[in-house]
């Protein structure tokens, strides 16, 4: 979409006279800087943990590296790569409550809860007693989910799953477990999220449809506070099996939601399936 023309702003000092007197817009996929697709041939069938990550002294790592071995890792949890990305966030945005909408075998929640527990802001580890543990607010429906054409084993008994992965990962003290479609269970919990402060983060990785996710944000927007970041995964849908809920958000979170989003689009290679990270500014 074309720009309006813009006045360049000389409060700063003169403006550069290479300075083009009109900036235009350039389509999604115009970027030079743009991975390619994976070719088919090329496309792998399971997540390669890094090698300098395997670490069997760390419980997180160890329980992480075995999770990425299992069957049904990949596609559907967060490769290694956009883990360590959220691990990151979360450590340098150093959020008290987060809601994680979609959460698999635990693979994200991991990421994250390993990120809250290095925050160190616990009163026991850091001494000080105002000092609150954050705290991840994990939805799933947890039901069982069959074998098909991209999961390599059927997932059962998945709440009893998660609960051992995180019990193993040492991340469990940091997640309260929720058990139902999101946006029925986020109004339930409106009132204790509101008593806790509000959302400062929040992964959206659930339902990846159009309809799924604006009803995602709807039911997160009353407890999401201003400054605070909501993050949304597989946002290029003609790498991600044509999810298209994740490219919606992207494209009109402006247009249906309550708060004002000032957004980023990530790539995440190496399979490019997207990651857009907005922050609540109004
Ligand atoms: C792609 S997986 C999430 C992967 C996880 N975030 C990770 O990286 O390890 C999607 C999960 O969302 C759950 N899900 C899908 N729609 C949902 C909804 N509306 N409410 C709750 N859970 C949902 C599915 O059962 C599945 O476990």
């Amino acid at each position: 979409m074309p720009n309006e023309p813009r006045q360049p702003d000389t409060r700063f000092g003169p403006v550069s006279p290479d300075m083009p007197r009109e900036k235009l817009w350039i389509p999604r996929h115009a970027p030079t800087f743009f991975p390619g697709p994976v070719g088919k041939d090329q496309h792998p069938d399971r997540w390669a943990f890094p090698a300098w990550l395997k670490n069997d002294s760390v419980r997180w790592l160890k329980t992480l590296a075995e999770l990425y071995e299992h069957p049904a890792a990949f596609p559907a949890s967060i490769s290694p790569e956009a883990g360590l990305l959220l691990f990151s966030l979360v450590r340098n945005i150093r959020p008290r409550t987060v809601v994680e909408v979609g959460s698999f075998m635990g693979v994200s929640t991991i990421w994250m809860g390993a990120a809250l527990n290095e925050t160190g802001d616990d009163p026991k580890s850091s001494g000080d007693a105002q000092a609150r543990p954050g705290v991840i607010h994990a939805i799933d429906r947890f039901d069982d989910l069959p074998q098909n054409e991209w999961r390599k084993t059927a997932v059962t008994d998945r709440r009893s799953l998660i609960e051992s992965n995180l019990t193993e990962a040492g991340v469990r003290d940091r997640v309260e477990l929720h058990q139902g479609v999101s946006w029925d269970v986020l109004p339930t919990l409106h009132e204790a999220l509101r008593s806790a402060g509000g959302v400062h983060l929040a992964l959206l990785d659930g339902d990846h449809s159009a309809e799924g996710l604006r009803k995602d944000l709807i039911a997160l927007e009353p407890v999401l506070v201003t400054g605070g970041y909501v993050i949304v995964h597989d946002t290029i849908p003609e790498r991600c099996g044509g999810h298209v809920g994740g490219r919606h958000l992207l494209d009109h979170i402006n247009d249906f939601s309550a708060g004002l989003y000032e957004s980023v689009e990530l790539y995440l290679a190496p399979l490019n399936y997207g990651l857009g990270v907005f922050r609540r500014m109004g």
